[in-house]
């Protein structure tokens, strides 16, 4: 009797193990760690040049990225989106498009690797790409193993063409052939937020899309018949509950930027502050050729870059919102904070902020600022000359859809 209870527990005990052992397998399943610590920053190809895409104009983006001083801001990978593919060769390995891409993308990838970026491509987890381009299905260990071999840094993977597929297998797929591959390449999930990637995709990549497609415009969606791109707004809603799922390795990504694409200054700035302080991912998709002044300096603004980059990897939260103006909070290294406010709205508006009757309170972080008993000095990070303290009133004017964002800093280790 006795013995026999005992087997049955030692069998148990086995049985528990394995699946013990092969949960762990499962949830921390292939990925390269300590790769992409603050969301990456680059530029892709989409948002701009759809499927005009050809090793000229890769080389030309590569090389303003460094002229341009956005390389020394951050920026690093140069990512090719869908279209740069030929057809699969007798192996089944994939060619790039020999007319737009002649030199091909190992001699590609070493001249983006000398200038000190990286390189990034795209592939789809379907039979096609969204374009109908070959898909990487069935093809995931030899497409990983080729792009490692051309020495490729960063790999977008897409949603089209899926049908009887299940994203988090899909993705672990491809997850497993990148580790396989042996090149330490970020994995960037573009289901568009459909499966809940949140939920799945810390163990098998660094970002996810939360969302479908951005477009270039602050608050509209525009409607393609059976799916819609949205607007800088739309996305910014739809990153609400998100939060504590990201963090340093594992980013919620609201899609690439659309600064420099057609909105105002205003709206690109508000666009681009939000993102960071979403600690997303900031990648470009704007012509870097030929970018104005203006979108140079906003994509360059390290001191808005930095509260994207900040090594705590929180993203940041909605403290409050009133007639379409809202308030953000984003809790940074030091004890200090960024706080961005957002006018939504299509008219110009006044804004006032008493920071002595506030208090923020973050219930993820256990952070919390008590503006009544702490003085913080605060800086514009969009107007260098402006700055304050918040033991004044806060009164701005603030054109139609437009961002205030300061930094700040504990007043008591601002004067050490
Ligand atoms: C999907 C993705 C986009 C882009 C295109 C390319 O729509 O979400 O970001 O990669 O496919 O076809």
């Amino acid at each position: 009797m006795y013995k026999s209870e005992s087997k049955f527990r030692l069998a148990a005990l086995a049985s528990l193990c394995l699946a013990a052992s092969l949960l762990s397998v499962n949830s921390f399943a292939d990925k390269f760690e300590h790769l992409a610590m603050t969301p990456p920053m680059g530029w892709n190809s989409w948002n701009h040049f759809g499927c005009n895409v050809d090793e000229k104009m890769i080389k030309a983006t590569a090389d303003m990225m460094v002229k341009s001083g956005m390389k020394d801001a951050g920026y690093e990978y140069v990512n090719i989106d869908d279209c740069w593919h030929g057809e699969r060769d007798a192996n089944g390995r994939i060619q790039p498009d020999p007319k737009h891409f002649p030199s091909g993308m190992k001699a590609l990838a070493d001249y983006v690797h000398k200038k000190g970026l990286k390189l990034g491509i795209y592939s789809d987890a379907g039979w096609t790409t969204c374009a109908g381009k070959p898909g990487s299905r069935g093809y995931e260990f030899i497409d990983a193993k080729t792009y490692a071999e051309w020495g490729i840094d960063y790999v977008k993977y897409d949603w089209c063409a899926t049908d009887g597929l299940k994203a988090e297998g899909a993705y672990m797929t491809m997850s497993k052939a990148v580790k396989e591959a042996g090149r330490p390449m970020i994995l960037s999930i573009c289901e568009w937020g459909d499966n809940k990637p949140w939920n799945w995709a810390a163990p098998l990549g660094q970002l996810w899309r939360t969302t479908g497609d951005i477009y270039a415009c602050f608050d509209c969606e525009y409607d393609h018949g059976t799916w819609s791109s949205w607007g800088v707004l739309q996305i910014l809603d739809m990153q609400d509950g998100l939060r504590k799922f990201a963090g340093p390795g594992h980013w919620n990504d609201p899609d690439m930027m659309e600064v420099g694409n057609g909105m105002t200054l205003a709206e690109d700035r508000a666009h681009f502050s939000m993102w960071a302080m979403l600690a997303a991912p900031l990648i470009a998709g704007n012509d870097l050729r030929n970018m104005s002044k203006e979108t140079t300096a906003l994509l360059t603004n390290k001191a808005v870059i930095a509260v994207d980059q900040d090594a705590l990897g929180i993203q940041g939260f909605k403290y409050e919102a009133e007639d379409g103006v809202e308030v953000w909070f984003k809790p940074l290294v030091n004890d200090e904070w960024a706080m961005a406010v957002l006018n939504r709205n299509n008219h110009d508006t006044k804004f006032e902020f008493r920071w002595r009757h506030k208090a923020v309170k973050d219930e993820l972080t256990k952070r919390s600022i008590d503006f009544n008993a702490d003085e913080y000095s605060w800086q514009d990070l969009w107007d260098k000359d402006n700055s304050g303290s918040t033991k004044d009133f806060l009164k701005i004017k603030m054109e139609r859809h437009s961002v205030f964002m300061v930094r700040l800093t504990p007043k008591a280790k601002d004067a050490k």
